[in-house]
């Protein structure tokens, strides 16, 4: 990108990646760090930061592509203000999980995966919680709900509006 006067002016999440490789290091063994404080930063990791940190690491962006979609704390979407996680392991998922899930499309009209429109909330579905006593799960934020019915969808949405 170039300003008026002509000099190239560089994309502030260059700069912010700069700072973080700077703070951390370069070299191989801090790329997992590395990933995590500019998925922070940026809130995800496009193929355009993926190739700048490749560049910046000296690491082939084959290498960081495989660490990126290997570990699912990473994305390479926005993720919404709200992450709701529905878990699908197999005691939410006999007690009803895939019905809970399903309202959250309807309501939220979007896919597992994806983003709302707003930018507000993105549906995720996770495995196992580890709170199989309050099947089914999800967590919002960090925030778990149990023992939940497809009837407590619109209210949590309500809760995070
Ligand atoms: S299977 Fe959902 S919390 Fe364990």
């Amino acid at each position: 990108m170039s300003c008026k006067c002509g000099s190239a002016v560089k994309d502030e999440r260059f700069v912010k990646i700069d700072q973080i490789l700077e703070q951390n290091g370069r070299d191989e063994s801090f790329l997992i760090q590395n990933l995590e404080q500019i998925q922070t930063a940026l809130g995800y990791l496009p193929e355009d930061v993926q190739s700048y940190l490749a560049e910046a690491m000296d690491i082939p962006l084959s290498k960081i592509y495989g660490v990126v979609t290997f570990y699912s704390l990473f994305t390479t979407e926005p993720i919404g203000k709200h992450k709701i996680s529905i878990c699908l392991g197999t005691a939410c998922y006999v007690k009803g999980a895939g019905d809970i899930l399903a309202e959250f499309e309807r309501q939220l009209d979007v896919k597992v995966g994806e983003t709302t429109k707003d930018g507000k909330f993105t549906l995720q579905a996770c495995r196992c919680l580890g709170a199989c006593g309050l099947a089914p799960v999800l967590n919002v934020n960090g925030k778990v709900f149990g023992r939940l019915t497809a009837d407590d969808v619109a209210g949590i949405i309500g809760q995070f509006e």
